[in-house]
């Protein structure tokens, strides 16, 4: 069973400034809820209640909102505002949230690495909360691909097709598909050219990883922009073994960009007139 997540959220959201000048990137909110939030929810909906954040400097509104407001609590306790808190107040109680500091911005894999300390020798989860996903009937991305997992107990990431002309903005797989949307990886490569991408298929940012990936991230050299690539790890562990990709059903909207947010806000909003 996986119980943990984790988030890695030490970047500096750079193409969100001055937005992101004072304020975490995953703080920016998709109409009243900070995007962390929606990835936290994504895997509580998966069954897992362990939420453990790798954060930076500049990140304790992150460690705010995941903990209780006494004063703001008492404030507009009994009055028809109450209900504004109800979802993250859900979410405290069910969920412990544990942090530990990347100081140094050496990559997505060092950020994985970081975390090994909250996490220990099990499988885990890992949420890019900038990737901003909602499922289907069948559940969020993430229980989807727990799914998987209790079949095939690997490594697993989730995949999208993507425009061939955008493979420089994503780790790219090549795979056999050995049933309907999933795909053993044969190859993996971080943010390749168009003309020498293996594929389309671009990872975004949900991953179900084996323990094994920590050691295999601590001899993984620098790769793509001298940052140590997860990309590149799980390369090694599909070589060693097996690493899958899933084909999620869903949307996913790339926050981490301006057009992306908008379209997901957009999105949510339509969804929550229809409700
Ligand atoms: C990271 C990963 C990349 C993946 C992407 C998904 O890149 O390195 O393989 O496709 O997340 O969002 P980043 O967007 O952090 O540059």
């Amino acid at each position: 069973m996986i119980k943990k997540c984790l988030f890695p959220a030490a970047g500096y959201g750079t193409r969100f400034l001055p937005a992101t000048k004072a304020m975490p990137k995953e703080m920016l909110p998709v109409l009243t809820k900070p995007l962390i939030q929606y990835g936290v929810e994504e895997a509580v909906e998966a069954g897992m209640h362990t939420m453990a954040i790798v954060t930076g400097r500049g990140k304790r509104a992150l460690e705010d909102h995941f903990d209780v407001s006494y004063e703001l609590e008492h404030q507009i306790k009994g009055s028809d505002k109450e209900h504004y808190l109800t979802e993250i107040r859900s979410l405290i109680d069910q969920c412990t949230f544990s942090y530990t500091r990347q100081n140094e911005m050496k990559g997505l894999g060092h950020a994985i690495l970081t975390g090994e300390t909250l996490i220990g020798n099990e499988p885990f989860a890992v949420i890019l909360a900038d990737d901003l996903c909602d499922g289907n009937s069948d559940g969020g991305v993430l229980s989807q691909m727990v799914e998987l997992f209790n079949k095939y107990k690997c490594s697993i990431v989730a995949i999208e097709e993507i425009d061939p002309s955008h493979t420089n903005r994503y780790g790219i797989i090549e795979g056999k598909e050995i049933e309907d949307g999933v795909y053993m990886i044969s190859n993996m490569v971080e943010k390749p050219d168009p003309a020498n991408a293996p594929s389309n298929l671009a990872i975004i940012g949900r991953y179900i990883l084996t323990p094994d990936i920590f050691g295999i991230i601590e001899n993984t050299p620098a790769g793509k922009g001298g940052e140590i690539q997860i990309t590149d790890a799980l390369m090694t562990q599909a070589q060693k073994g097996m690493v899958l990709a899933y084909k999620f059903k869903g949307k996913r909207f790339d926050c981490g960009s301006v057009e992306g947010f908008v379209e997901a806000t957009n999105y949510f909003y339509e969804k929550s007139t229809e409700q």
